[in-house]
């Protein structure tokens, strides 16, 4: 099994239960192409990974595609209404069968050698095949991925076996909703990426930098002028993390917002291992973004941006945190992708306080817990 032979070498420094006292994960954990050939096998083939609002696929026929990690995936509603979710592979000879996303007739039909399936994923017809000798249609239906809905948002799972996503994150749709009482209100309004740029470093840098605030005064100068750092939480709740700023400044140096905004707070949500929720104080929108892993050191961003029925967009909060905010994260992102190359660097500390303040860095000590035992596993 490669996993024995990639990773038996034992940790220099302990990476501990105890955070407090942990070192975190060597270097090679993130430049090494054969840990990343694991993390797909071990942990984007056995996570629940976003894909798509509900609202893109209300209709009977409906249907988005995505990926999870390099697996091509779609989800589509059937004619009785029930979302289903398949691997978006022919099961003649691998074409590929929906590009993008839209509407779907009765039957899914490949572009290759126009092999049709049913919406339930049963193959109907595949030409010339009554003389094809053992032919069985029933062997050759679509293979099914796992779905499951979280307030509105679609979650894909490729293992049959997972814990449903309910179970791994039992509190995250009553916390969404006590938080963003008008979240039914949302509309999708648009997916985006930032700019289009890949970013030069793996997905484990991208969230490490994610759940952790302690960058935040310095490399965010402006995030910290919005927000009172002093009164940041960082918690962990099941496979999540949630960073809440309860107070924020309506007049600082990222941009402006009433002082009875609809949303008057900051929260950014984690949901192991790259889906994350993401709300500035504000005019109300608000970015689920999935950090995209594109190979061992390179990532991109998939945002969908919701907004409340009917609100006016406020371009200087957009381009802040697009512009500024996006950018300072991407920037430091690349810097410690080139540093763990280099041979002046295996393994760091967490600063971790005994308050698990929000300042502290105890989240990532969880996601690096989490990406060694899944490795492991
Ligand atoms: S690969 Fe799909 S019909 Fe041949
Ligand atoms: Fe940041």
């Amino acid at each position: 099994m490669a996993s024995s032979n990639v990773l038996k070498a034992e940790f220099a420094r302990p990476l501990s239960d105890d955070a407090e006292l942990s070192y975190t994960l060597p270097s090679r954990y993130y430049t090494d192409p054969a840990i990343y050939e694991l993390e797909k096998e071990k942990i984007f083939a056995r996570s629940w990974i976003f894909l798509c609002h509900i609202s893109q696929v209300a209709e009977p026929g409906a249907y988005v595609s995505g990926e999870v990690a390099d697996q091509p995936v779609f989800v589509v509603r059937d004619r009785k209404g029930e979302l289903r979710g398949y691997h978006n592979v022919c099961q003649h000879r691998a074409h590929e069968l929906v590009q993008g996303s839209g509407t779907l007739k009765a039957t899914i039909t490949c572009p290759y050698h126009a092999w049709a399936y049913g919406l339930d994923g049963a193959l109907r017809t595949a030409r010339n095949c009554e003389n094809v000798k053992g032919f069985d249609k029933e062997d050759f239906g679509l293979k099914s991925v796992r779905i499951e809905e979280l307030c509105g948002l679609i979650f894909v799972n490729l293992d049959d076996d997972a814990v449903p996503l309910v179970e791994q994150a039992p509190g995250l749709e009553a916390d969404i909703r006590a938080q963003i009482p008008y979240w039914d209100e949302l509309e999708l309004t648009d997916i985006y990426d930032f700019g289009g740029r890949p970013i030069e470093a793996g997905w484990k840098v991208v969230v490490d930098n994610y759940v952790e605030c302690y960058h935040c005064a310095g490399a965010h100068p402006a995030f910290a002028d919005i927000i009172e750092m002093s009164a940041y939480e960082h918690t962990i709740d099941g496979i999540t993390a949630r960073q809440l700023g309860p107070q924020t400044r309506p007049k600082n140096t990222a941009y402006d917002f009433p002082e009875d905004a609809i949303m008057p707070r900051s929260m950014f949500w984690f949901l192991w291992p790259i889906n994350t929720i993401n709300v500035l104080p504000g005019s109300g929108d608000l970015m689920v973004t999935q950090v995209v892993p594109m190979g061992p050191t390179r990532t991109a961003f998939r945002n969908y941006r919701f907004a409340p029925k009917g609100a006016s967009d406020d371009p200087k909060r957009r381009d802040y945190i697009e512009n500024i905010l996006g950018v300072e994260d991407m920037d430091l992102c690349e810097s410690v992708q080139r540093g763990l190359n280099s041979r002046g660097y295996d393994q760091g500390r967490f600063m971790v306080d005994t308050a698990r303040s929000g300042e502290g860095e105890h989240v990532v000590h969880f996601f690096h817990k989490m990406v060694r035992d899944a490795l492991d596993a």
